[in-house]
C-alpha cells in the first residue's frame, strides 16, 4: 500500500491557528510540560476518554506527582488508583518503566521506547509534548483525520499504517509538539467517528473525504466478529462479616487485580465451578445463588454467575497457589479492582463507602 502524495498540503498553519483557538485546558497541558505529567496523562488516555481520565489523572498525580513517587511506590497502590480505567497492563508497565526509567525520563522517542511500555505512540508523544522532538505521531483520532484529509483507502488498521507513512511529510519544522496535539484535538472534538463537524474544521478546504461529502465513511469500518464469552461462577465466601478475595495470577485476565474466587463454568454446572473455587482457597460453604454481573471488554464478554455463604474450613491463603485476603467494605479503597470485581461485590452487598 501506499501513502497518497501529501507534499504540496499545509496542514499545519490552519490547523495549529485553530488549535490556539479552541484548546481544551487540561490538568496534564499546564506549562512548562512536566514529561512524567505528560507521559501519565498519555498512558491514560489510550484507549480511553478525557472526561474519564481527568479525575483518575488527578487522584494519581497527587499520590503520585513524581517519577520517583511512582517508582517507589507498591504495585498495589498503582492498582488500586488504577481501578476502573481498564487495560490494568497499563499501570503495571507504567510501574516498571518508572523503575526503569531511574532519575529522569529520556529525552527522545529513539530512547523512551526502550522503557517498557513504550509503543511508537506513547514515545512520540511524550519526546514532541514535553521534550519539543520534531517527531510524528499517529493515534485513533490522528488516523481517522488523516484518513479524511488525505483519502487514505481502506479501515480504521490500514489507515492507521498509511498515516503513519504519510505523516512525516506533514510535520512542520520545530513544531511537532503542537502540531500533534492539534491534530488529536480535531479528532476528538471535530473531527469525530460519527457526524464530524466539519464547518467547524480548519482543514475542510483541503479535505478528500468532505470533497466527497461522506466523510463519515471514511475509514471504512470493520466486519467485527462476535467476542467469545466467558462464564464463570464466583464465591463471595463471608466469615465474620468480612469478606475472601483472591489475586488474579499471571497471564490471566485481570492479573494482579483483585477478585472474588472464581472458576470456567463446565458442563457441570455453575455451582460445581463456585464449590471449586471455594476449596482453591481451601475452603467450603453451602453455596446459594446470588446473582449475576456481565462486563464487555475489547475482545470478550465475560459473565459471572454469583454464588454467596459462609465460610468452613481451615483459614484460606495458607501455602495456597493464590494470594488471599480477607477484607471489609472500607479496604475495598486500597486494593486494584476491575470494574467487574466492583460489579460482583457491590451484588454481594460489599461496596466501597
Ligand atoms: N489524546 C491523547 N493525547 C492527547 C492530547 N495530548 N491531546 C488531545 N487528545 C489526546
Amino acid at each position: 500500500m501506499r501513502a497518497a502524495r501529501t507534499s504540496s498540503i499545509d496542514l499545519a498553519g490552519p490547523l495549529i491557528a485553530w488549535f490556539a483557538r479552541v484548546r481544551r485546558d487540561l490538568p496534564w497541558r499546564a506549562e512548562p510540560r512536566d514529561p512524567y505529567r505528560v507521559w501519565v496523562s498519555e498512558v491514560m488516555l489510550q484507549q480511553t476518554r478525557v472526561d474519564v481520565v481527568v479525575p483518575y489523572y488527578l487522584r494519581f498525580i497527587a499520590r503520585f506527582p513524581t517519577l520517583r513517587a511512582l517508582a517507589r511506590a507498591p504495585l498495589d497502590e498503582v492498582l488500586a488508583l488504577w481501578s476502573g480505567l481498564g487495560y490494568y497492563a497499563r499501570a503495571r508497565n507504567l510501574h516498571k518503566a518508572a523503575q526503569a526509567a531511574g532519575a529522569a525520563l529520556p529525552k527522545t522517542a529513539a530512547l523512551l521506547r526502550e522503557l517498557p511500555g513504550f509503543g511508537p505512540y506513547t514515545a512520540a508523544a511524550v519526546a514532541s509534548l514535553a521534550f519539543g522532538e520534531d517527531v510524528p505521531l499517529v493515534d485513533g483520532n490522528v488516523a481517522r483525520v488523516l484518513a479524511r484529509v488525505l483519502g487514505l483507502p481502506g479501515d480504521a488498521a490500514q489507515a492507521r499504517v498509511l498515516a503513519w507513512e504519510a505523516v512525516p511529510a506533514l510535520l512542520p519544522h520545530g513544531q511537532a509538539g503542537v502540531f500533534n496535539e492539534a491534530l488529536m484535538e480535531l479528532g476528538a472534538l471535530v473531527c469525530t467517528p460519527r457526524s464530524p463537524r466539519c464547518a467547524e474544521c480548519p482543514l475542510e478546504s483541503q479535505c478528500k473525504a468532505a470533497k466527497r461529502g461522506d466523510p463519515e465513511s471514511v475509514p471504512l469500518p470493520k466486519p467485527r466478529k462476535p467476542r467469545p464469552q466467558l462464564t464463570w461462577a464466583a464465591a463471595a465466601l463471608f466469615r465474620k462479616g468480612a469478606l475472601l478475595l483472591s489475586r488474579r495470577g499471571p497471564g490471566e485476565l485481570f492479573e494482579g487485580l483483585w477478585d472474588l474466587p472464581s472458576a470456567p463454568v463446565t458442563e457441570a454446572g455453575a455451582a460445581a465451578a463456585a464449590l471449586d473455587a471455594a476449596r482453591s482457597c481451601g475452603l467450603s460453604a453451602a453455596l446459594v445463588p446470588a446473582g449475576e454481573v456481565r462486563q464487555t471488554l475489547t475482545h470478550r464478554e465475560v459473565h459471572v454467575l454469583l454464588f454467596r455463604g459462609e465460610a468452613r474450613g481451615r483459614s484460606a491463603g495458607v501455602g495456597g497457589a493464590r494470594e488471599l485476603r480477607w477484607v471489609r467494605a472500607p479496604q475495598l479503597s486500597e486494593l486494584g479492582l476491575s470494574s467487574l470485581a466492583r460489579k460482583s461485590l457491590h451484588f454481594v452487598g460489599v461496596s466501597s463507602p
